[in-house]
């Protein structure tokens, strides 16, 4: 609707220098001031005559009053006043003239902005921290943190995304003595990472038993730092071992990074951002640790080093934006973690502005609630988890016993029950916004009816089989609109733009999601309503086909911002 609402601001600024000649319109900008009634009975487009009484010196439904008895040309059906707004109607003729021909000229680049034109985003995502297990904890930041960069990138920006791997830590300390007590090889090449998270979980239980294994843990981690030879061998065998797993669970996804420069790739970078805070006298000593105090700010002190001079998780975030800016160039950099890193992110972000740098403005993160499955949080110790691997096998499997069932010699069958598999646990992730918790469950991801990454496939699928069935048609001539439910598509269709504005301005994949539902609804009343192929009129088999094709493309686009893949046949 954005087109619709410029054209519609610039005649209302025509009406309102008519009907009130002594006003002076110079700041008011008519295309902010409107909003979508709630019941599009009402109209498709009102503008809330409230903030003009003072400038009109009248009363709100005066207002509108005037300026309904004014001339809004072609694109506007009817105009209505109730109460202080002033309701428009868009005409079916400017949907099927100016909005279908929009959709078909852009095509794929419909909803596209130029925002981010010029400027760089980095995005640091997924994140895992190596050695353990990749579970469904890691899915919000890995999808959320694709998603976000894919509608970046829809929107202009250049972007870079890094997988921060967590490749430091105790949990090395903890992985490399396990290995050395129990690991062989032999298991190892064979089973990959599941052998080394068989290590975790015994160390695990065997420190419960014997807690004199944690110093153990301790003692190897220290020489992994200290650059022993033997250690550093087993960490980076670890580390190939991690990521090679992750590579499959990636790859089904569709995701592919710029950057692995995990922590370990800041050791050397620390120091001179360690010597900035100390010069600047922002480091307090306190219990041996070096800290930046920031009771002034209402938070805990930010660690910055242990008394043992060891560095830190903020420590390590610090010396890393330092190098994104100096690398990239960013104009933001955004961080996707659980809800539950928002105090280290506030801390640091903090300590980076009081080091003057004064692109701290440019830092962001964006948060996340928990999940759940089926009612059950996560542990990792124990091995009790839920790795995304499985899931996503889980999901597939499913998906090809519904196939086998319904369409057993699909072509590309092993390719499509992957895409709808895996699509169905990222949409019923995506469904929600970012910020709540949420329980999982499989049964109701996997459906194809209702709310669904199969059903919003499916919907794909059945335009391309429409599509398939029709041969050529005419695009050229002009379009009619019949129907209710076509000119009630074509609006739907009409807000993608806005939805992929909110997404961006939000950092909120939620709001494509539920946007690829609302095109799915209101094609499939089309579907349901209208003879598309059988159609009897030429003219209107032809504008119900070029419907079709819109509506396939904006879903196709839309879905791809949530990392969906769109099959053509399911
Ligand atoms: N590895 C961390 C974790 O799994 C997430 C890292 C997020 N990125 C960052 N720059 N701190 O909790």
């Amino acid at each position: 609707m954005n087109n619709f609402k410029a054209a519609l601001a610039e005649k209302l600024k025509l009406a309102a220098a008519e009907s009130f000649p002594e006003a002076d319109l110079s700041d008011v900008d008519f295309k902010d001031m409107f909003e979508y009634p709630p019941d599009p009975e009402m109209g498709d487009v009102a503008l809330p005559c409230f903030k003009l009484a003072k400038l009109f010196r009248k009363a709100p439904p005066l207002i509108a009053g005037e300026l309904a008895k004014c001339d809004y040309g072609d694109s506007v059906e009817s105009v209505n006043c109730a109460g202080g707004y002033l309701n428009f109607k868009v005409s079916n003729e400017y949907l099927a003239s100016s909005v279908l021909k929009e959709i078909e000229e852009k095509g794929e680049k419909f909803g596209s902005n130029e925002i981010g034109k010029g400027k760089t985003a980095v995005l640091d995502y997924s994140s895992p921290n190596l050695a353990k297990p990749f579970h469904i904890g890691h899915l919000g930041s890995t999808v959320i943190g694709h998603s976000l960069k894919l509608i970046h990138e829809f929107c202009g920006y250049k972007c870079i995304g890094i997988n921060y791997i967590g490749d430091l830590g105790t949990q090395f300390g903890k992985m490399i003595a396990a290995y050395k007590l129990w690991g062989d090889e032999k298991t190892i090449e064979k089973e990959g990472v599941n052998a080394t998270v068989a290590l975790y979980v015994k160390f695990h239980e065997e420190a419960e038993k014997d807690p004199s294994l944690e110093d153990v843990a301790r003692s190897e981690s220290k020489k992994l730092e200290d650059g022993d030879p033997e250690n550093t061998e087993i960490w980076k065998r670890l580390v190939e071992l991690s990521l090679k797993e992750y590579e499959v669970t990636y790859r089904q996804l569709g995701i592919t990074f710029d950057s692995y420069n995990g922590e370990s790739f800041y050791t050397d970078k620390m120091p001179e951002q360690v010597e900035k805070l100390r010069e600047s006298g922002l480091l307090k000593i306190d219990d041996g640790a070096s800290i930046v105090d920031l009771s002034e700010y209402g938070m805990p002190p930010c660690l910055i080093l242990r008394s043992d001079g060891g560095t830190l998780y903020p420590t390590r975030d610090i010396a890393a934006a330092v190098y994104r800016k100096k690398t990239y160039g960013f104009d933001k950099c955004i961080y996707v973690t659980s809800a539950q890193q928002i105090l280290h992110f506030s801390q640091w972000f903090k300590v980076v502005e009081l080091m003057g740098y004064d692109w701290y403005k440019q830092l962001v993160h964006v948060p996340y609630g928990t999940v759940s499955i089926d009612g059950k949080k996560l542990a990792t110790r124990k091995g009790d988890v839920v790795l995304l691997r499985d899931l996503f096998a889980t999901a597939i499997e499913k998906v090809n016993a519904v196939m086998d069932e319904k369409n057993p010699d699909l072509e590309n069958r092993e390719e499509v029950a992957e895409a709808v598999g895996v699509g169905a646990v990222v949409f019923h992730y995506l469904f929600n916004s970012r910020i709540k918790d949420i329980n999982f469950n499989m049964d109701a991801a996997l459906s194809f009816e209702g709310n669904t990454g199969p059903y919003a496939q499916y919907t794909y699928a059945r335009t391309c089989s429409v599509l398939s069935k029709a041969g050529d048609f005419d695009r050229a001539s002009e379009a009619v609109i019949t129907d209710k439910s076509e000119a009630d598509l074509l609006k739907v269709l009409s807000m993608f733009p806005e939805r992929v504005e909110t997404a961006l301005a939000d950092y909120e994949p939620s709001v494509i999601t539920r946007y690829a539902i609302d095109v799915c609804t209101a094609f499939n009343r089309f579907y349901h309503n209208c003879q598309i192929l059988g159609a009897e009129d030429e003219k209107v088999r032809s504008t119900r086909l070029r419907l079709t094709a819109a509506a396939g493309t904006v879903l196709k686009s839309a879905l791809h911002l949530i990392c969906l893949k769109t099959p053509e046949k399911i």
